[in-house]
């Protein structure tokens, strides 16, 4: 089934320089880029796009973390988007992740990790229109 998943390259990994690096991962797996864009999230902002995680104990540090720096977010389409980026980023934990996978490459820590994407259709269904009115959805 065709999918759109959302995913954000993090602050990390745009300080790294890394932004071409994690959307060639994609691409190169075949997924197409139907919208992309760079921004600057405030902490409030980073909050409301987690809030699904909000009782959890990282939560905090999570926003600021997620609003220290500018970030990419993109939207990815084709067959089975959502698990094929999961599987493409690797374990929330870099230390899990799989060899050549984006985190294993990229990633600092659990938090720092260089890359999300969305976990369900729910998510999805959340996070890209959190991002991207369906006029820049191409
Ligand atoms: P992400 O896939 O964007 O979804 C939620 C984010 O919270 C996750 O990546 C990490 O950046 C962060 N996160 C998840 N678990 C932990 C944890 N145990 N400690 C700190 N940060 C975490």
């Amino acid at each position: 089934m065709v999918q759109r998943t959302l995913s954000i390259v993090k602050p990390d990994a745009v300080k790294k320089n890394a932004v071409g690096a994690v959307i060639r991962c994609f691409e190169d797996a075949g997924l197409r880029v139907a919208a992309l864009k760079m921004l600057h999230l405030s902490a409030e902002e980073a909050g409301r796009f987690y809030v699904v995680h909000r009782e959890r104990p990282f939560y905090k540090d999570l926003t600021s973390f997620m609003s220290e720096g500018p970030i990419a977010v993109l939207v990815l389409e084709g067959p089975d988007a959502i698990a094929r980026v999961r599987k493409i980023m690797g374990a929330t934990n870099p230390r899990d992740a799989a060899p050549g996978t984006i985190r294993a490459l990229y990633a600092e820590n659990i938090e720092r990790n260089a890359v999300h994407g969305s976990d369900s259709e729910g998510s999805a269904g959340y996070e890209i229109p959190f991002f991207f009115p369906e006029i820049e959805i191409h």
